[in-house]
C-alpha cells in the first residue's frame, strides 16, 4: 500500500472533435498554450511531482507528439552555429525532461480503454493518470496532496473540483461521504456525465488520478457504454466498493486552483489569455493591449 508512485500515464489518443478543424491532423494535446504545447505543461507538472517515467497513449496522429519530445538535430545545429543559446535551450528542454514511452491505443475506445493499454508498462504498482488536455496551473499543484492521500489510505485517489450543478453533465461526478476534512473526502460512488437532477453532488472529477493496479482487472471486464466507450468512471465506481485488501477504496482530493480544459475552445482561449498576461516577458505589453481592447467595447 505504501508503494511510491513513480510512473504516469498520459492519455492523448482522443479524437479531439470539439476542436476541429485544428485537430484534424494534430493531436489537441499539441495545440500551443502561449508558446508551449499543452502537453508539455502536463509533463512538467509530472516531473515537478517526481514522476519521471511517462507513458503516452497515442492515437492516429502521434508523430508531432513524438517529435516534440525527441531531439531535432537540424534545428539544434542551426542554433548552435548562430550561438543562440536561449533558443537552443527551448528546443532541448522538452527532450531532457523525462523518460517518455509510447503505446498506441489503436481504436479510441474511451479513457478506460486507454488506461488499460498501459497495463504491461505499469505492472503491479500504483500509477498516476494525467489527461494530456487538462492543464493545471503550475502555481496550483495538486499531485503532492494526492500522493499524500494515497500514502495514508492506499487505494485510488481522484481529483475533485466543485462546479455549478448545471455544468456537471460535462464531467464524471462523485458521490461522497460527509464534508471534506483537510480537503479530503471518501468517494462512495461515481456517475459519468449525469443530468443535474441525477447528480449525487456538484463534485466533478478532473483529469488527475492516482490508481491502484487493481484497476486493470476491473477495466478488462468493464463493458463499453452506449457510445461504445469503456469509461474509467465505471471502473472507479467498482473500486470504490471494494475492500482495501483487494486494492479498493477511492478518496477525493478537492482542487480549488486554476485549471483549463485545453480540448474545449473557450477554456483554451482563457488559458492563453491568463498565462500570457501573467508572463514576465509578454505580460506587460499584452495586458496593455488587452486593456485597450476591452475599453473599446464599452
Ligand atoms: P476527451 O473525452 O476529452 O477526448 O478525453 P476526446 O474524445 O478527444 O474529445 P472530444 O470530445 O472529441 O473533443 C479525455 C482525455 O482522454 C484521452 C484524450 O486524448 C484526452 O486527453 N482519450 C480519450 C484517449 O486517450 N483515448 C480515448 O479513447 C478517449
Amino acid at each position: 500500500m505504501n508503494q511510491v508512485v513513480r510512473k504516469a500515464v498520459v492519455p492523448a489518443a482522443g479524437l479531439g472533435t470539439r476542436f476541429l478543424p485544428a485537430t484534424k491532423a494534430t493531436p489537441k494535446e499539441m495545440l500551443p498554450v502561449v508558446d508551449k504545447p499543452a502537453i508539455q505543461y502536463v509533463v512538467e507538472e509530472a516531473v515537478a511531482a517526481g514522476l519521471t517515467d511517462l507513458l503516452f497513449i497515442t492515437g492516429r496522429s502521434k508523430r508531432p507528439l513524438e517529435d516534440h519530445f525527441d531531439r531535432n538535430f537540424e534545428l539544434e545545429a542551426s542554433l548552435r552555429r548562430k550561438d543562440d543559446q536561449e533558443k537552443l535551450a527551448l528546443v532541448t528542454e522538452s527532450t531532457d525532461l523525462a523518460r517518455i514511452h509510447y503505446v498506441r491505443q489503436g481504436d479510441p475506445l474511451g479513457l478506460g480503454h486507454a488506461v488499460l493499454t498501459a497495463e504491461d508498462h505499469i505492472g503491479n504498482e500504483p500509477f498516476a493518470v494525467m489527461l494530456g488536455d487538462d492543464l493545471i496551473d503550475p502555481r496550483d499543484p495538486i499531485l503532492p496532496a494526492m500522493m499524500e492521500a494515497r500514502a495514508r489510505f492506499g487505494g485510488s485517489v481522484v481529483c475533485l473540483m466543485e462546479v455549478p450543478l448545471q455544468a456537471i453533465s460535462l464531467y464524471g461526478c462523485a458521490a461522497v461521504e460527509g464534508e471534506p476534512v483537510d480537503g479530503l473526502v471518501r468517494v462512495t460512488g461515481l456517475v459519468e456525465k449525469p443530468q443535474p437532477a441525477d447528480a449525487p453532488s456538484s463534485y466533478a472529477v478532473i483529469g488527475r488520478y492516482l490508481l491502484d493496479p487493481a484497476v486493470f482487472a476491473i477495466l478488462a471486464r468493464t463493458e463499453p457504454d452506449r457510445g461504445g466507450e469503456i469509461q474509467l468512471t465505471d471502473a472507479l465506481r467498482v473500486l470504490a466498493t471494494m475492500s482495501a485488501e483487494e486494492g479498493g477504496g477511492v478518496h477525493g482530493v478537492i482542487f480549488s486552483g486554476r485549471r483549463y480544459d485545453t480540448g474545449d475552445r473557450l477554456s483554451y482561449l482563457q488559458a492563453n489569455v491568463v498565462l500570457a498576461s501573467e508572463r514576465d516577458d509578454l505580460g506587460p505589453d499584452f495586458r496593455d493591449w488587452l486593456r485597450g481592447l476591452v475599453a473599446s467595447w464599452s
